[in-house]
């Protein structure tokens, strides 16, 4: 499913019953890394997926996501946390949206808008903790292994935009 058909499959399965999960989506599959996600959020599906997909990260990374807003985003926020065994390992969280920012074109748009972005993201996931090396893999930070990362995006009023969880196994 691409992530276009993932949005608008959003918009036609609103409504989950509580025990039912969304499908779980390819982020992005290459020859040493893939990646998986699941939205956590009980009301929408999103599109989401990165290039390239190799263990070593560049510092920006090329961006789709598609999801439609349930509420307006004059801020957003980005929280992301990385688990190990369900260990937090890492987080961060980053202010993608204020409301004089014009950086990405998707932010100040209004409740009920689709929102469809491709582009650079620049991530500073150099920080990853690597098993060894980190210093010399600060600027192209290597995966090792496997990776449970969770993503929540919220609003000025703290609330949820979109939420994923994540699976990255390196191989
Ligand atoms: C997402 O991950 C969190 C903890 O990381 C977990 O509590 C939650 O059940 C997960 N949700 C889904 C839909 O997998
Ligand atoms: C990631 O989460 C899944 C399901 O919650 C769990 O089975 C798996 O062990 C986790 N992997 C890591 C590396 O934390
Ligand atoms: C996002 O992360 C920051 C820093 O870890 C934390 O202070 C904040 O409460 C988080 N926001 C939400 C809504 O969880």
């Amino acid at each position: 499913m691409d992530i276009l058909t993932a949005a608008v499959s959003a918009l036609s399965l609103f409504c989950l019953s509580e025990s039912k999960e969304w499908p779980m989506h390819t982020i992005c599959s290459g020859p040493n890394l893939e990646g998986y996600y699941r939205s956590c959020d009980p009301l929408q599906d999103i599109g989401l997926s990165i290039e390239p997909c190799f263990k070593t990260l560049p510092e920006v990374v090329q961006i789709k996501i598609a999801l439609l807003l349930r509420r307006d985003i004059k801020w957003l926020t980005l929280n992301l946390s990385v688990f190990i065994q369900s260990l937090k390992v890492f987080s961060f969280s980053h202010l993608i949206c204020e409301p004089t920012s014009t950086f990405y074109t998707f932010c100040g748009r209004r409740k009920g808008e689709l929102i469809y972005f491709e582009g650079p993201v620049k991530f500073g996931i150099g920080t990853i903790p690597t098993e060894g090396g980190e210093r010399e893999r600060e600027k192209d930070p290597t995966l090792e292994g496997e990776y449970n990362v969770s993503l929540e995006l919220f609003n000025e009023d703290n609330y949820n935009i979109a939420c994923g969880n994540l699976t990255l196994v390196s191989h």
